[in-house]
């Protein structure tokens, strides 16, 4: 295909374009956290604000977890999708962001459903009592094996989990780079792809975003081992079931 160099940005962009926008009160988040953070980077942003809450609200979820509240654009996005009597447990250290989550939180009409623990998350996740039916990493990226470990029991069965970075801006194709965060990220998704406890899809939206489900007795039959793959007959013209699926196409007589 020949055409126009186009970038990254240029793509994220249209996309943002084409995308249902935020609301007011996450414009009111991400507005504030620009003038007053250094690392604004860290939210999420409207596109994968957006298909977060599109993954709860599919999910049908009403217990939410969040690893990593930050300001609290990610835990209102996904907070919007959840029933009245849902809730999200939102964790965060930094004392800072967590005051302006909560304000955020307490002008927002989810204020009942999110309840932000403050503190080290992996302390919080000792304390809490699963099933949830979402659960949502992005915090430090050293401890994305811990926190996957600690949540994975808290997932309900059929539950979801996403987990954010996984891409991190490219550098887990740069084996030069030895920096803790970069390693950490490169074991991690091995380590996911790697586990039979679990089937991931790694989503290439923004900065990666990797989607983990419980591997079932059910779902490993839509994968049989490869004896049974072989075993499968060729299909030909002359199979019957081949055959019994063509149906007669009717021709258009004009062109419109
Ligand atoms: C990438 S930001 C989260 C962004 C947020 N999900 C959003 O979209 O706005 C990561 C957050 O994790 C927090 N964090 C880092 N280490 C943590 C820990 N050990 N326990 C809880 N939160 C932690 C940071 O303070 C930061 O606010």
């Amino acid at each position: 295909m020949t055409g126009p160099e186009i970038t990254r940005e240029q793509i994220d962009g249209y996309a943002a374009d084409h995308t249902t926008p935020e609301t007011p009160l996450l414009q009111r988040v991400a507005n504030e956290t620009r003038t007053s953070m250094d690392n604004a980077g860290m939210m999420v942003g409207p596109v994968e604000g957006r298909l977060l809450e599109f993954l709860v609200r599919l999910k049908g979820a009403r217990r939410v977890l969040e690893i990593g509240t930050f300001t609290g654009y990610s835990a209102l996005s996904m907070a919007a999708a959840l029933p009245p009597d849902g809730e999200i447990v939102t964790c965060e250290v930094d004392p800072h962001t967590a005051a302006m989550a909560r304000r955020h939180f307490g002008a927002s009409p989810w204020r009942d459903r999110i309840k932000l623990r403050a503190g080290p998350a992996l302390d919080t996740l000792a304390t809490l009592q699963g099933p949830f039916d979402f659960v949502f990493i992005d915090a430090d990226k050293e401890n994305y094996r811990n926190y996957y470990e600690a949540a994975l029991p808290l997932l309900a069965d059929d539950g979801l989990m996403a987990v954010d970075n996984t891409l991190w801006s490219g550098r887990v194709l740069d084996d030069a780079d030895d920096s803790p965060a970069t390693r950490a990220m490169v074991a991690f998704n091995d380590f996911v792809r790697d586990d039979p406890r679990v089937e991931c899809v790694v989503l290439t939206v923004r900065d990666g975003l990797t989607l983990v489900r419980r591997s079932t007795e059910e779902r490993a039959g839509a994968r049989p081992p490869a004896e049974v793959w072989a075993s499968l007959p060729i299909p030909t013209d002359e199979d019957p079931v081949v055959r019994a699926e063509e149906v007669p196409v009717e021709r258009p007589t004009s062109r419109h």
